[in-house]
């Protein structure tokens, strides 16, 4: 595996994901023949942001490999809280740690942090931008129930705009092949415009649709989210769109037999518990399957011991900063972070930001 981090699942080639997978379905049969992998590695897992699977999985995947893992959940308890910059507190952790996980708030941070290290870096989620290891987990299962990851119809409900699981899921899944998709939102949390570019320009079909019902009979894979609260102005604006997609034993007996319903956790009201009992509901075997894949990635990233420090140096004029257009950028609050932008080809080219992806011009 080449990999130096993953800071976007599309860091990854097709051979790397099936690579990955494979071990992941043998340390799934066989787990305690992987209890020394990891033995005297040490995992660094920084959680700016609330999560329970994501960092208490990539904890559980590291100590089932015979590691030990450092880390905070509440930035409030570390340096951060005295001021400290993202650049400085992922320097001295790279001093201490074999390898990093880190969720942050703010769009663009996990590129951001992966500049300041050496060692492997993953990024746990960054703001509503991107969270690939929820997408190796959403590929395994998927690709565990269905046999395939194209060729599918697959609906996505809910906060489309907000949900970064949906957009890594999306942007990987056109890596495999071409796709129905039907994304059920209202007009204020649609799937934002790049990544619905993106999806046509690599083949797919998409169609937008304003409820379930519109479609819950063709799908193979129902990808139901949680309306995303805590990336709202207010409160208010909030409740405006909170309850209005709620996937229930009678909609689930307008959906095919074999439908897989999936959920990248936590639920609040979007699915109803009586679903839990029917077999099509997949959500739960999902985040199991999140500990087996991540222990595939925490292997896959020690063994490979390519130099990491070289971007930094050799890729950017680091006098030259950069701030982004997009409020909730990294960029707006790390205010030394080097200038990067993505060149935008297709029908509308321009500049967007490299951080965030947000559309500069
Ligand atoms: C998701 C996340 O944090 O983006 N949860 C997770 O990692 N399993 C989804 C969510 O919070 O709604």
């Amino acid at each position: 595996m080449s990999l130096k981090h993953l800071v976007d699942f599309n860091d990854i080639t097709t051979d790397e994901w099936f690579g990955l997978q494979k071990l992941a379905t043998e340390i799934k049969s066989r787990p305690a023949d992987f209890a020394d992998y990891c033995k005297g590695k040490l995992l660094a897992t920084l959680f700016y942001e609330p999560s329970t699977r994501t960092m208490l999985s990539f904890q559980t995947a590291m100590y089932r490999l015979g590691g030990s893992v450092i880390g905070f959940d509440n930035p409030g308890n570390s340096s951060v809280a005295k001021g400290e910059n993202l650049k400085d507190t992922i320097t001295i952790i790279s001093s201490y740690a074999d390898i990093i996980a880190m969720r942050h708030p703010k769009e663009g941070a996990a590129l951001a942090a992966s500049l300041y290290t050496d060692k492997p870096f993953i990024n746990a989620g960054d703001g509503g931008h991107f969270h690939p290891t929820q997408t190796l987990t959403d590929l395994f299962t998927i690709t565990e129930d269905k046999g395939r990851i194209s060729g599918l119809s697959i609906g996505l409900c809910g906060d489309l705009k907000h949900g970064r699981t949906v957009h890594s899921l999306l942007r990987a899944l056109c890596m495999f092949g071409q796709n129905t998709f039907y994304l059920v939102s209202t007009l204020s949390l649609k799937l934002p415009q790049y990544i619905i570019d993106t999806l046509k320009q690599n083949g797919n079909t998409v169609y937008e649709v304003s409820s379930l019902e519109e479609c819950i009979d063709k799908l193979d894979i129902l990808y139901m989210t949680r309306i995303q609260k805590e990336r709202f102005a207010s409160e208010e604006q909030y409740r405006q769109q909170s309850g209005q997609y709620i996937l229930d034993t009678e909609k689930m007996a307008m959906a095919r037999k074999d439908l897989s319903v999936l959920h990248p956790l936590p639920r609040v009201d979007e699915i109803t518990e009586s679903v839990d009992f029917d077999p099509r509901a997949l959500y739960f075997k999902q985040a199991k399957n999140g500990m087996f894949i991540r222990m595939a990635l925490i292997i896959k990233m020690l063994e490979n011991d390519c130099d990491r420090t070289a971007d930094i140096y050799n890729l950017m004029d680091v006098s030259k900063t950069h701030v982004c257009p997009n409020p909730a950028c990294i960029t707006r609050t790390e205010n030394y972070l080097p200038a990067l932008t993505n060149d935008i080809k297709g029908p509308r080219p321009g500049q967007s930001c490299k951080y965030c992806d947000f559309r500069i011009n």
